[in-house]
């Protein structure tokens, strides 16, 4: 008789197919997680299970540029469980947000966007669907009303004297005027929004500043949890801190919001936030959409107006400030233009605009130059599809390279040089919309605020230079003032500067 349990040979050869057997399963699974769905795009191999994950080891926009090279104007490739595809050059991109809007117009599902906006109720990161749509008619309503035209110039001809005051403390001394530009969006947006006018140093408006400045660096790369899912249940540390930022900000919304609700008496709309509340006042008399239109969600509509009104205006004018202190030559040619049309005495109105064609288009060069949204936000498809012979399965993610687009050579004279003229036409007018630029998007998910931000960017940028001239630090003027962050999520920010900021006689 053979004693099975005393065969110690036996019961190593069991051992040893047990652990070849493990072995194979996951070297196949790993592999599997390698196999790339049916036609999908070419792009790197990338590692098992990991995928490219140790390839995206510099700013995207960068590491792009050379997987083009390799791989042509569309790639994917898998980072953790989710395979991505990125689009490159203007027709491919604006074929997919404008000939295929809604397959193109959904947005990725990620822990970290579920647990940031409570379970994607927010405009940025919502869902394609019937509650995206109702906040966004509601957000277009509410800034045609409170955000452009006259309502606009209203409110910055009262905020700039204040903001001269603001200037004039910093006379003979180098200062970062990223904190003067957010003071004064944070007041115009505050006075959209919530009907509120702060004073220039209010402790809550610094506060704010300085926890998205915070909450940005802090932000990185983004969250290990939207590269394999499972770890969304093991605690770290970054995602309190952010977690901890996010409440507060919130915290300072509410606060703003005040007591909105109690006071409101339906068709008196003074601010954006009441508009929401009419809206829902409506909604709760007609017993229809209430469950769209619960606190909660107009919480986050108004969130996203006035963070993304504030922070995106902020972080382009920084770039503008940054640039014209690099180009004097450049930033001459704009004051000289808008002395001969506009002169001293008043300030710059929206009616300008179609005259100071080199002032115009030195802005837009500065959207083009900076691109501080180089992949826009993520897209993902809402149903599978196929573009240029391409399978796109549905929820995958799509980014939009614009990048590509505003550093194409096909399509740009110079584009590595900040060059105003990119702007202008033969006859001296600025070119009517350039092919290859999109830094506000396009089709479903354009950017909301659009028209408010390039009548924003057109009234403070000409304000500044008709009234102020740059220059660098004394000792400094050989340090460049256009670092970037390096590796950060939340686009291509600058390193915190100093200049000189000179008013003009
Ligand atoms: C220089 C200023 C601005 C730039 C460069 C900018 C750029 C962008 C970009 C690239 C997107 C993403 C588009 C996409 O995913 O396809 C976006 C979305 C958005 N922007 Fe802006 N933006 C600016 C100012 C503003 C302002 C002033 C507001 C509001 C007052 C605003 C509100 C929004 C909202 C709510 C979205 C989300 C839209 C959606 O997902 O449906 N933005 N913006």
């Amino acid at each position: 008789m053979i004693d099975l349990l005393g065969d110690s040979s036996l019961v190593q050869v069991n051992g040893l197919t047990i652990t070849v057997t493990l072995g194979v399963v996951a070297i196949s699974l790993a592999l599997w997680t390698m196999v790339r769905p049916r036609n999908f795009p070419p792009g790197p191999r990338g590692l098992p299970i990991v995928g490219s994950l140790f390839s995206l080891n510099d700013n995207l926009e960068k590491i792009f540029t050379g997987w083009i090279k390799q791989y042509g104007d569309i790639f994917g490739f898998k980072l953790g469980e989710h395979w991505m595809v990125v689009l490159n050059h203007q027709e491919i991109i604006k074929e997919a947000l404008l000939k295929q809007s809604v397959q193109f117009a959904g947005r990725p599902r990620s822990p970290s966007a579920e647990w940031m906006t409570d379970g994607y109720k927010d405009i940025a990161f919502g869902m394609y669907g019937e509650t995206w749509k109702l906040h966004r008619k509601l957000g277009h309503t509410s800034l045609r009303h409170f955000a452009t035209g006259e309502a606009l110039q209203k409110l910055l001809s009262t905020t700039f004297p204040k903001l001269e005051v603001e200037v004039a403390k910093t006379a003979g001394k180098p200062v970062d005027p990223k904190n003067i530009i957010s003071l004064l969006l944070n007041n115009v947006l505050s006075e959209m929004c919530f009907g509120k006018r702060f004073e220039m140093h209010d402790p809550k408006v610094l506060e704010f500043i300085k926890l998205n400045d915070e909450m940005n660096a802090e932000i990185g790369m983004g969250f290990p949890e939207d590269v394999f899912s499972i770890l969304q249940y093991v605690p770290y540390k970054k995602r309190d801190i952010i977690r901890g930022f996010m409440n507060k900000i919130k915290e300072l919304v509410i606060e703003q919001i005040g007591d909105h609700k109690e006071t409101h008496t339906q068709g008196e709309v003074t601010d954006i936030y009441h508009l929401l509340l009419d809206a829902q006042e409506k909604a709760m008399a007609e017993d229809s959409n209430m469950e769209k239109l619960s606190d909660e969600h107009l919480l986050w509509t108004i969130m996203d107006i006035f963070s993304a009104g504030i922070q995106t205006s902020t972080d382009t004018l920084y770039w503008a400030l940054a640039l014209m202190t690099e180009h004097p030559e450049i930033a001459d040619r704009v004051r000289k233009e808008i002395d001969d049309v506009i002169g001293g005495d008043r300030i710059p109105v929206i009616e300008d605009r179609g005259s100071l064609p080199y002032a115009e288009a030195t802005l837009y060069e500065v959207l083009r130059y900076s691109s501080i949204a180089p992949i826009l936000l993520p897209h993902a498809t809402t149903c599978d599809t196929t573009l240029r012979g391409h399978a796109i399965p549905k929820g995958t993610t799509v980014m939009m390279n614009v990048y590509s687009m505003h550093f194409d050579p096909r399509e740009w004279k110079d584009p590595e040089n900040f060059c105003p003229e990119h702007f202008l036409a033969e006859n001296g007018k600025v070119r009517d919309h350039p092919p290859s630029f999109l830094p506000f998007g396009a089709g479903r998910r354009v950017c909301l605020g659009e028209a408010v931000a390039k009548a924003d960017l057109f009234l403070i940028f000409t304000w500044f230079m008709q009234n102020y001239t740059f220059s660098k630090v004394p000792g400094k003027e050989s340090e460049s003032l256009t670092n970037m962050i390096p590796m950060s999520a939340a686009g291509r920010l600058l390193v915190p500067y100093e200049i000189m900021i000179n008013k003009r006689e």
